[in-house]
């Protein structure tokens, strides 16, 4: 069967969070930070995710938080604050709450200078106990690399990179304002490895403008030549209501839903080709990447970085925009820069809004991140985890596969199953399990 046009057209989540963050609201501040991560235990590591809300060239299909800046200045400037804000986290955890992994995100990261990049994370295992086997993971934007950064990475005790291609097609990186060439790409990529960071993840991307089966096939063979140890396959997401710079891709130039999927299968049908294994629903890892194993033994994990075999169950978010995660529930700082510096300054944190998670939200957060995850999930497990909490959302799970006619997914050995057809449209069946979204439909992007 082929999908309908109303499954490829459907506008859902990408659920790396339950609730999802168009439903935080206000009234969570400080003072909630405070006291969720003064509840964080002893002894049990917990995560890191740093923003760096800058890039030096703005990409126009770009959905991440950031600014494009020439000057580096309020870059400096930034990093003045993200500092403080590095120490409060310091002082909260006083030392008994070790930090196991550290994801510089963006923007890009590498727009810092080498020296900045390296003072960071002298400051960093200084204000925090940051465990010597620490995970510390930077995203990377290929055009900044030069020897001297590569140098820095290696410095601030990188282990992981994760680099953007997009696309290596000239007209698409055209449309999309981002010219890279495969050379540059592949020098980023080289000079990683040649110091010691072992572990590279490429982003690609389908469903961009004038992109077809062969130029994004094209683009994944060539991707295949620097043998990453990972790729994330994204659908683009175009959202020009929320990126107003997304308005310079014309509509016409989109592939429609059809054509996305076909991109997306065709891709995928390489990756497996290739060796690698699927994770979730748009990661391709090697057979022994620690992402593989995880995923194997049912221990993969989704947070707002994406797939993660990190088992850290709290992340703190520093800088605009950043999110926290706890037991409690999830919070985040101001996005805008200004009125983040203003928090800081004054507070110490800059954390404005957030949601407490209700009974009944802890137990689809576990279902949706399974769904996600391992595109199924056991009524045993359920059971044992949540009590009587779980029966809902299990006579939910059994209702849906019972009504299901196209069988996306069904009701097996005690638990509920994406099935292999159903597995690119797990966004829509994880929307049947979030109350939120049937109550008060968002604006989001293709399911595909
Ligand atoms: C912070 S960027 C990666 C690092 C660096 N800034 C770069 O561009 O190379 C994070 C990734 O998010 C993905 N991304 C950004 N905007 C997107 C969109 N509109 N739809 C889907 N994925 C998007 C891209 O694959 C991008 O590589
Ligand atoms: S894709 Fe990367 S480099 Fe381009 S604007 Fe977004 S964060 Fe910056």
């Amino acid at each position: 069967m082929l999908p309908t046009a109303t499954m490829l057209d459907a506008k859902v989540p990408r659920y790396t969070s339950y609730p999802t963050a168009p439903h935080f609201h206000s009234g969570l501040g400080p003072e909630t930070a405070r006291q969720w991560i003064s509840k964080l235990p002893a002894g049990k590591p917990v995560s890191l995710y740093l923003h760096i809300p800058f890039c030096d060239r703005l990409c126009w299909f770009c959905a991440c938080h950031t600014k494009q800046t020439l000057r580096y200045e309020p870059v400096s400037a930034y990093l003045r604050v993200l500092q403080a804000e590095i120490a409060t986290i310091g002082r909260l955890l006083d030392g008994h709450v070790p930090v196991g992994a550290i994801h510089l995100g963006g923007g890009s990261p590498t727009m810092l200078r080498p020296n900045d990049l390296i003072a960071l994370g002298a400051y960093l295992r200084n204000a925090l106990h940051v465990l010597p086997d620490a995970d510390i993971s930077i995203e990377i934007d290929p055009n900044d690399m030069d020897d001297q950064r590569l140098d820095a990475l290696a410095e601030f005790g990188t282990t992981r990179a994760s680099l953007g291609i997009q696309d290596f097609d000239p007209r698409v990186q055209e449309a999309i304002n981002r010219l890279q060439s495969f050379e540059q790409t592949a020098y980023a990529v080289d000079g990683a490895r040649a110091r010691g960071i072992n572990s590279v993840n490429l982003d690609l991307l389908y469903g961009l403008p004038h992109q077809t089966v062969e130029s994004a096939t094209a683009t994944f063979r060539q991707a295949l030549h620097l043998a990453p140890d990972r790729m994330a396959l994204f659908g683009y997401a175009h959202v020009p209501w929320m990126k107003k710079h997304q308005t310079q891709i014309k509509d016409e130039w989109l592939p429609d839903g059809m054509e996305r999927y076909a991109q997306s299968e065709a891709v995928r049908a390489l990756a497996l080709d290739a060796g690698y294994r699927a994770i979730g629903i748009d990661h391709f890892a090697m057979p022994g990447d620690t992402l593989t194993l995880a995923s194997i033994q049912g221990r993969l994990r989704r947070n707002f970085q994406g797939y993660s075999a990190d088992q850290c169950d709290a992340i703190i978010g520093l800088g605009p925009s950043a999110i926290s995660q706890f037991a409690q529930g999830y919070l985040q700082n101001t996005p805008a820069t200004g009125d983040y510096t203003r928090r800081i300054e004054d507070e110490g944190l800059a954390t404005v809004r957030g949601v407490a998670l209700s009974e009944d939200d802890r137990v689809r957060r576990w279902v949706i991140e399974k769904l996600m995850c391992d595109f199924r999930f056991s009524s045993d497990d359920a059971i044992r985890r949540f009590g009587a909490l779980a029966g809902d959302v299990i006579m939910q799970a059994k209702h849906l596969a019972a009504m299901e006619s196209d069988r996306l997914c069904e009701w097996r050995d005690h638990g509920f199953d994406v099935t292999p057809k159903g597995r690119p449209f797990v966004r829509l069946i994880a929307a049947r399990f979030d109350t939120y979204f049937s109550a008060a439909p968002t604006r989001h992007s293709a399911a595909v």
